[in-house]
């Protein structure tokens, strides 16, 4: 028992592993009309970077580009592009997991979920609710395509 308090204390302190905070509050109920929120959606902020602003609700993610002839969302980032993601909740917990990427975060109604990726190798990746928020969280996903 030791040993494990020792070692989480040598992680925290000494090699800066932690676990996500939020970065910053929001009032869940006015965050649809509050800013950047309001306006969910992908912009170029520096050459190579990009910052998703994303709105999660039961049941998708705002902020991806819907297609309704595959009826999937998603954004397309060149590759090499870092792309930092803020995530709020105006409804319910949810989760906001990329996979093949270090991206695993909880989206708490309140909190501003704030995570960021560079997307080196071309491809797909999936974008799940990874917190059972009801009964179409199955159909919560969407697409990050990087080319
Ligand atoms: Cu949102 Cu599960």
């Amino acid at each position: 028992m030791l040993l494990a308090l020792i070692a989480i204390g040598v992680s925290v302190f000494f090699t800066n592993i932690h676990l996500p905070s939020p970065a910053g509050r929001v009032d869940a109920r006015t965050v649809a009309q509050t800013a950047p929120f309001d306006t969910p959606g992908v912009t170029e902020v520096e050459p190579g970077q990009y910052e998703a602003v994303i709105r999660a609700y039961q049941f998708g993610f705002l902020g991806f580009d819907y297609d309704s002839e595959t009826q999937t969302s998603s954004i397309t980032v060149p590759v090499g592009s870092e792309v930092t993601f803020k995530v709020v909740s105006t409804d319910v917990v949810h989760g906001f997991m990329i996979l093949d990427t270090t991206i695993n975060a909880m989206v708490i109604p309140g909190q501003i979920t704030e995570v960021s990726f560079i997307f080196d190798e071309p491809g797909e990746h999936l974008v799940l609710c990874h917190e059972y928020c009801g009964t179409q969280h199955h159909v919560m996903y969407a697409k990050v395509v990087v080319v």
